[in-house]
C-alpha cells in the first residue's frame, strides 16, 4: 500500500452545521500527524476544476462555531458521469493527494464509494447531513443543529397559534425521511408528525381526526416532513380545509432556514471526534468506510452498508409522541 502523505478533503451536498467543525478536525488532526491536507472547494465540483489550496492549522481557525461551510459545497452533475470522476482522478494524482476524506450526506457518499472503486482510491466519509438518513451512525453531522432550530421555530409559532386557536402545518426539513419531523415534533410538544416513513401504510390524518385530534385543545402544530410522499403540508393543510371546514388552518415552510447556523455543543464534539477518526483511519490503512457514531463510541461502518440500507425509523418515537399528545 502506497505511503500517505497529502490528504484531501471536501465538503458536498446540503451544507450542514458542524461541516466546518469536521473540516477543522480533519486538518488539524492529520497535520498533527505530519500530513499535509489539500482543502477542495466546492466539492466534487472543484476536484474537476482544480480549485484547491493547502491548508495550514491557521487556515480552520475560528470556523469552529460557524455554520455552513467555508470550502463551500456544491451537487455536481459532472462526477456522475465516468468522464468526470476521471479527470477528478487525474487532479488527485496531479495534486498528489494520496487520499480523501469526504463530507456529505448520501449522494456525496455515494459519489465517493463509485469512485473508490472504480480507481481503487482510499477514501473515508463523514455523515454531514441535516436530515440524519444515514444508516450505521446515530447522527449524522449537523442533525442536533437542525432540529434545535426548529424548535425554536415552533415554540415561536406556538404563541401565534394560540392566541387565535389555530391549527398550523410546518413543514421541515429531510429529503424523504423522518428523523427532523418525528423527534421535532416530540420536543416541541406537536400534536403530530406526518413522516413519509408510514405515510404509504395509513391515512395519518384521518387517523389524527379519529382519535379525537385537538379534543381538549384549541390551537394544534403538526410537523410535516417534506417528502413526495407525504405531500408536504400545502397538501395536508389543502385536505383539512376540504374534508374539514371549521379548523383555521395555516401552513409554515421552514426551509432552509433548518440548514444555518452556529452548530450545538453536539455536533461540534461529533464533527471533532469523527474529523479526528477519519484521519487515524486513513494513516491506519482503511479506506472505503465511513466514521459513524454509534452508543458514543465511533464506528467504522462500510460505504456499502451505510449507502445501501435505510436508516429505521425508531417505532417506540411514534408512541411517545401519539401518547403524550392527547
Ligand atoms: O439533504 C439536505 C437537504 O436540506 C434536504 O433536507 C432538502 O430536501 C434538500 O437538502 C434541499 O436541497 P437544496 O438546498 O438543493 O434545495
Amino acid at each position: 500500500m502506497a505511503v500517505i502523505k497529502t490528504i484531501g478533503v471536501l465538503t458536498s451536498g446540503g451544507d450542514a452545521p458542524g461541516m466546518n467543525a469536521a473540516l477543522r478536525a480533519v486538518t488539524r488532526s492529520a497535520i498533527f500527524n505530519g500530513l499535509r491536507v489539500k482543502a477542495i472547494y466546492r466539492g466534487f465540483k472543484g476536484l474537476i476544476t482544480g480549485e484547491i489550496a493547502e491548508f495550514k492549522t491557521q487556515n480552520v481557525s475560528n470556523i469552529i462555531q460557524q455554520g455552513g461551510t467555508v470550502i463551500k459545497t456544491a451537487r455536481c452533475q459532472e462526477f456522475h458521469t465516468p468522464e468526470g470522476r476521471k479527470l477528478a482522478y487525474d487532479r488527485l494524482q496531479e495534486e498528489e493527494i494520496d487520499a480523501l476524506i469526504v463530507i456529505g450526506g448520501d449522494g456525496t457518499l455515494t459519489g465517493a464509494r463509485i469512485f473508490a472503486s472504480e480507481f481503487d482510491y482510499p477514501i473515508i466519509g463523514l455523515p454531514g447531513t441535516i436530515d440524519n438518513d444515514i444508516y450505521g451512525t446515530d447522527s449524522t453531522i449537523g442533525y442536533d443543529t437542525a432540529l434545535n432550530t426548529i424548535l425554536d421555530a415552533v415554540d415561536k409559532i406556538r404563541d401565534t397559534a394560540s392566541s387565535h386557536d389555530r391549527l398550523f402545518f410546518i413543514e421541515v426539513m429531510g429529503r424523504d425521511a423522518g428523523f427532523l419531523a418525528l423527534n421535532g415534533a416530540i420536543a416541541s410538544g406537536a400534536e403530530a408528525a406526518i413522516i413519509p416513513e408510514i405515510t404509504t401504510e395509513f391515512d395519518q390524518l384521518e387517523e389524527l381526526i379519529k382519535f379525537g385530534f385537538r379534543k381538549s385543545k384549541n390551537s394544534s402544530i403538526v410537523l410535516v416532513a417534506e417528502s413526495d410522499i407525504t405531500g408536504g403540508a400545502m397538501h395536508y393543510a389543502d385536505r383539512v380545509k376540504n374534508e374539514y371546514p371549521g379548523y383555521d388552518v395555516r401552513v409554515v415552510i421552514l426551509g432552509h432556514v433548518q440548514r444555518g447556523g452556529s452548530p450545538t455543543a453536539y455536533d461540534r464534539i461529533l464533527a471533532s471526534r469523527l474529523g479526528n477518526a477519519a484521519v487515524d483511519a486513513i494513516i491506519d490503512g482503511q479506506r472505503n468506510i465511513m466514521m459513524g457514531i454509534d452508543d458514543d463510541q465511533v464506528v467504522a461502518v462500510p460505504f456499502s452498508k451505510a449507502i445501501k440500507n435505510d436508516k429505521p425509523l425508531d417505532r417506540e418515537l411514534l408512541k411517545v409522541l401519539r401518547n403524550l399528545s392527547i
